[in-house]
């Protein structure tokens, strides 16, 4: 997910990364989990069949490490060698690759991501990234609902789902979202007809994410930052920084093993300009969630009804909700902001990739589009409900090519995976990418055919392809229509 490298085809995103640090974590995170798997009380085979986790297959970190530089396409791309294994080792094995004082275990099987969910207990918890604990640790913050477990994070989640969750949300939001992206559209033409490679964008990935930004800004902070006028506030531009920043800063912790044990005894150089950035974002956070509080206080005092709390902005609804101080309201704004802006923009990026290289399905998405839409009209809430491929294609897109190569989770209870004993309090990483690109699982894996998606294939399996997570801790940017994925 962290753009250092544009070439990188998936970025790994905060929330799916599997590191455990080794530095202590909070307390109320590292109770969670045992350093070491207790072995299991049964030596051999059970009597089931099923054999104990011993004996799954281990890989050795410093052959991994080897593989890494030598097999595939080195640390940032480590889900290729993890894709790979499976094809050496079978569904499931296990690896301490990351210098963890315990062992996580990979699993590819479809049937073992439905088990893991249904061992993931009332609170689930995922690995997070050390450093973003340790920067919310140090400065005394509020932990917000991407790093909080247990009831705090039930808590959070029971404030903000309700809000975020309904399914009206995007209808509320149309008319922001529309005129962020046709912004978005005369700043691509623009920079087509000015660049000096004709007809291209210059830096696509940046231009997504400028898209992403101005829109998920509407959505949670209630403003447009103007980062499509002629001259963006300053503010704006600081913003921009800041969180682009912070996925690069995190970009480069992440996938330097050595500065993760460097950390253990100092703070490293990066480490320190990553403390200083996050203090930074937070900061312009803060200065917007001011601003709306003080309009807030401005309208309530002019005797102004700010109407059904479900139907105001987030930001607003937030800072109506009694019992959130403004720094709560700031960290939740900031974590929508980090869990959604380079989600969503890495996903389109890919899209457009993927129609670019396969022109008759762009041909197609151009024809329904101009059907329903036309060309130059605003879409609205019952065009979205006819978009059928478009919606299949932008799946298929997430499918080959995902934003979120794999998703954790600590097991709450014992479980048999692919036929292993894995006690409770395990580290399991679903490897999504390795699924969806196994002709195993998919019929013709690297073809990007969005009708597989258009009606329900049987051939499909309904936990093969889960982007935004599943669950009572899935993804809250996704609109939530059934309880199955
Ligand atoms: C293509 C876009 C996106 C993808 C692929 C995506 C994916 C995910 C995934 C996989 C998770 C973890 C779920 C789990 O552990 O089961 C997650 C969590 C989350 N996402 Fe998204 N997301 C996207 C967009 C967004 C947007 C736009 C927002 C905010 C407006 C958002 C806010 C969140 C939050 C707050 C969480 C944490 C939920 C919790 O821990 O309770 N995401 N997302």
């Amino acid at each position: 997910m962290f753009s250092l490298f544009p070439s990188i085809p998936f970025r790994r995103n905060l929330l799916s990364f599997r590191t455990r640090q080794l530095k202590p974590l909070p307390q109320n995170w590292m109770s969670s989990l045992k350093t070491e798997v207790v072995p299991s009380e049964r030596e051999d085979t059970f009597d089931d069949g099923v054999r104990p986790f011993e004996d799954i297959p281990e890989v050795n970190r410093w052959k991994f490490i080897y593989n890494l530089c030598t097999k595939t396409e080195g640390f940032t791309k480590f889900f290729k060698e993890t894709a790979r294994l499976f094809d050496e080792l079978g569904p499931i094995y296990k690896d301490d690759f990351m210098f963890t004082p315990f062992k996580t275990v990979h699993v590819i099987d479809p049937e073992d991501f439905a088990k893991v969910y249904l061992a993931e207990g009332k609170y689930p918890s995922r690995a997070m990234l050390d450093f973003w604990i340790e920067h919310r640790r140090r400065r005394n913050h509020f932990p917000g609902i991407i790093i909080a477990d247990g009831e705090e994070w039930h808590r959070m989640r029971q404030t903000i789902g309700p809000k975020i969750m309904r399914p009206k949300i995007v209808e509320e939001n149309m008319n922001n979202f529309n005129a962020v992206s046709k912004d978005a559209v005369a700043r691509f033409i623009k920079l087509k007809e000015t660049s000096q490679e004709e007809g291209h964008i210059p830096d696509l990935e940046k231009e997504m994410k400028r898209w992403a930004l101005e829109g998920i800004a509407t959505l949670v902070f209630n403003t447009r930052l103007g980062l499509y006028e002629d001259r963006p506030p300053q503010v704006a531009l600081k913003f921009t920084e800041e969180v682009n920043n912070f996925f690069e800063l995190s970009h480069t912790l992440l996938f330097n093993p050595f500065s993760r044990i460097a950390r253990q005894y100092f703070d490293t150089p990066t480490f320190k300009k990553f403390l200083e950035n996050a203090d930074a974002l937070m900061e312009t956070g803060e200065g917007i969630v001011d601003k709306t509080t003080r309009e807030l206080k401005e309208m309530t005092k002019n005797g102004i009804d700010l109407g059904d709390a479900q139907v105001v902005p987030l930001l607003t609804y937030l800072l109506m909700k009694e019992g959130l101080t403004p720094e709560e309201v700031n960290v939740h704004a900031i974590d929508f902001v980090g869990a959604g802006v380079d989600t969503t923009s890495f996903a389109t990026v890919w899209w457009l990739y993927n129609l670019a290289r396969f022109p008759h399905v762009q041909q197609k998405l151009y024809q329904e589009i101009e059907s329903v839409i036309g060309i130059d009209d605003d879409v609205t809430p019952k065009h979205l409900t006819k978009l059928h491929y478009l919606k299949a294609s932008l799946k298929e897109s997430m499918r080959l090519t995902p934003s979120i190569t794999s998703l954790t989770r600590i097991v709450d209870q014992d479980v048999d995976l692919s036929g292993y004993h894995v006690p409770s309090n395990t580290l399991v990483q679903m490897e999504f990418y390795a699924t969806t690109r196994s002709d195993k699982y998919f019929k013709d894996p690297l073809e990007f055919k969005p009708e597989r998606w258009i009606r329900e294939s049987k051939d499909v399996h309904s936990f093969s392809h889960l982007q935004f997570g599943f669950g009572p801790r899935m993804c809250v940017g996704k609109k939530r229509r059934k309880k199955t994925p």
